[in-house]
């Protein structure tokens, strides 16, 4: 069976971690495709996961800022003419720009729900609306959507949203057969994590390759995962 697989903010971080799991252990993903937007750091992954991936596995890419929505469209619109169909897609690209309330500026703010909420919809949104029925999405949002955190407004914000947008996909989306899961995991030591809590010592906390091996879990029709302290999962 050959299944392809859309992650945002694919770079690193937990992104970069579920398409490394997706390549490597996935009996029916065979395609992964990736996007975020341009750097170094992205051409060193795909260049090594390209090196390291088995063989008949396929890695496409996409330089896109996903909260410009012209080029989200035509970063999808290409992606799609290559590659015909979207079976799982992982919306997790993610921003923040943690500050005090009397800080935070509209226009982040508006950057914040380009990014975490409307790049999401719009990418499921164009995807169904070229006919394609996804088996799987999977939405992260965060532990702060569902508490809200002081200094964290915008953030905290644009995760309730998710969780709310995930829960209509999910009804709305059933009678395709669409599974739609929503995680919120707690603190993973990311680069965004470091933002949030700069003086953090990593190692003590929930590691991005957890949160990969949770997200494939649901690529299986059966695969299922708990509740736990560290995510919590609406499916
Ligand atoms: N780390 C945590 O404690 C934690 C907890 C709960 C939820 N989350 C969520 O988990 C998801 C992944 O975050 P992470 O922790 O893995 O952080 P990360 O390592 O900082 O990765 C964030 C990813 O999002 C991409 N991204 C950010 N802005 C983008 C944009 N405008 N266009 C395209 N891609 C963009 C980044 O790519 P480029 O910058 O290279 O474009 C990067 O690949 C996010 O949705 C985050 O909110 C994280």
């Amino acid at each position: 069976m050959t299944e392809t697989a859309l992650v945002t903010g694919a770079s690193r971080g937990i992104g970069l971690e579920t398409v490394r799991r997706f390549l490597h252990n996935s009996e029916n993903i065979t395609n992964v495709v990736m996007f975020a937007r341009p750097s170094e750091d992205f051409d060193a992954a795909v260049e090594e996961l390209r090196a390291s991936s088995p063989v008949g596995r396929r890695i496409i890419t996409r330089t896109v800022d996903v909260g410009d929505r012209d080029a989200l469209h035509a970063a999808l619109e290409s992606v799609y003419a290559e590659v015909g169909s979207i079976d799982h897609l992982i919306n997790n690209a993610g921003y923040t720009n943690p500050v005090p309330l009397q800080q935070a500026e509209i226009e982040d703010f508006e950057k914040t729900m380009a990014v975490n909420v409307y790049a999401p919809f719009l990418i499921v949104k164009w995807l169904l609306n070229q006919g394609n029925t996804f088996k799987l999405i999977v939405n992260i949002a965060s532990t702060a959507g569902i508490n809200g955190r002081s200094g964290w407004l915008t953030y905290s914000a644009s995760k309730a949203a998710v969780i709310n947008m995930s829960q209509v996909m999910r009804e709305e989306l059933a009678i395709y057969g669409t599974r739609v899961v929503c995680l919120s995991p707690g603190r993973t030591a990311t680069a965004l994590r470091r933002t949030l809590a700069p003086e953090e010592d990593p190692t003590t906390i929930m590691q991005p390759e957890h949160v990969a091996r949770v997200i494939e879990t649901f690529t299986s029709p059966v695969g299922r995962f708990i509740d736990s302290e560290n995510i919590v999962v609406r499916q």
